[in-house]
C-alpha cells in the first residue's frame, strides 16, 4: 500500500483565504483590525525565519502585526517590561513570545505574564488548564493544527487506538487532550516507554513529535494507520520528519510530508486564534 499525502499546505492556503474573509467582515462591522505582536529575542536562524513567516502570513490575511526583535542579551525584567505593555496595547490581541528565549530567561516567567486573553500560543497556565478541564480555551497552534489535519480529512477519532509519541507541554500533552476529547482512545509514550514499537503498531491515528529524525520507521506502525509528523529536523541541509517517509508511507493509510504537512498549518492556527482573541476582546 501506498499511503495517501496529507497536503498540509493545500488545507492551510483553504483556512486562510477563510480567515482573510473573516478578517474583513469583522472590521467592517466593528472598524478593529486583529493585532499580532511577535517578539523574537537573539539571533537563532531558525526562530528567525519562523518569526519572519508569521510576519508575513500576518499581513496577508489582512492583520496588523507588529515584530520586537530585541537582542540575544536583553534582561527578563526589560522582556517583562515590554510583554506588560503589549498586554496594555488596545492594537494587539495576540502576544507570541518565539521560544527558545536564551538561557538566563525564565520561559515560564515570561509565558505567565502574558495575559491569558492574548495567549494566542496557548501556553499559558490558564489556557493549558482550561484545556484540560475542557473549558473554552486558546488552543496551542500545532495541536490545533494538528485537529484540523483530521477533521479535513474526515478521520474518524471516536473509539480509535490514537498514540501520541512524545510529551511536550507544546505538542504531545495538549494534542492527546485533544484526541481524548474527540473520544479517541489515547496512549502517551516518551523516551522511556519500553517496546515503543509494540505501542506505535497498535495505533489507528499515530502522532510523533519527538525532534528526532526518521525516528519512526515503517516496521514500527499499523497497516493503513494515520500518521501525523510534527518533526522538523534538518539533515544535511534537507528538512526531515520525525517518521522516516519512504519506509512509513508503505504501511500508512494517510500521511503527513515534512514539509509541507503539519508545519503550515501552525502559523495559520496562530491567526485563527488572534482573529478569535480580537473578537473576544
Ligand atoms: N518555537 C517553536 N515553536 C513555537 C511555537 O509554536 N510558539 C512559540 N512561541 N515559539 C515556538
Amino acid at each position: 500500500m501506498t499511503a495517501a499525502i496529507i497536503d498540509g499546505k493545500a488545507i492551510s492556503n483553504l483556512l486562510r483565504k477563510e480567515i482573510a474573509r473573516e478578517v474583513e467582515e469583522f472590521r467592517a462591522e466593528t472598524g478593529i483590525t486583529p493585532g499580532l505582536a511577535v517578539i523574537l529575542v537573539g539571533d537563532d536562524p531558525a526562530s528567525q525565519t519562523y518569526v519572519r513567516n508569521k510576519e508575513r502570513s500576518t499581513v496577508k490575511v489582512g492583520m496588523y502585526s507588529e515584530v520586537h526583535r530585541l537582542p540575544a542579551e536583553t534582561s527578563q525584567q526589560d522582556l517583562l517590561n515590554l510583554v506588560n505593555e503589549l498586554n496594555n496595547d488596545p492594537k494587539i490581541h495576540g502576544i507570541l513570545v518565539q521560544l527558545p528565549l536564551p538561557r538566563h530567561i525564565d520561559e515560564n516567567t515570561v509565558i505567565e505574564a502574558i495575559a491569558p486573553g492574548k495567549d494566542v500560543d496557548g501556553f499559558h497556565a490558564v489556557n493549558a488548564g482550561r484545556l484540560l478541564i475542557g473549558q473554552e480555551s486558546f488552543l496551542p497552534c500545532t495541536p490545533y493544527g494538528i485537529m484540523e489535519l483530521l477533521k479535513h480529512e474526515q478521520v474518524e477519532l471516536k473509539g480509535k487506538h490514537a498514540v501520541v509519541v512524545g510529551r511536550s507541554n507544546i505538542v504531545g500533552k495538549p494534542v492527546a487532550l485533544l484526541l481524548l476529547r474527540e473520544h479517541a482512545t489515547v496512549t502517551i509514550c516518551h523516551s522511556r516507554t519500553a517496546d515503543l514499537g509494540a505501542m506505535t503498531r497498535q495505533a489507528d491515528v499515530l502522532v510523533v513529535a519527538v525532534g528526532k529524525p526518521n525516528f519512526i520507521t515503517g516496521d514500527m506502525i499499523k497497516p493503513g494507520a494515520v500518521v501525523i509528523d510534527v518533526g522538523i529536523n534538518r539533515v544535511d541541509d534537507q528538512l526531515v520528519g520525525d517518521v522516516e517517509f519512504a519506509s512509513a508511507k508503505e504501511v500508512a493509510g494517510k500521511i503527513t510530508p515534512v514539509p509541507g504537512g503539519v508545519g503550515p498549518m501552525t502559523i495559520t492556527m496562530l491567526l485563527k486564534n488572534t482573529l478569535l482573541a480580537a473578537k473576544r476582546c
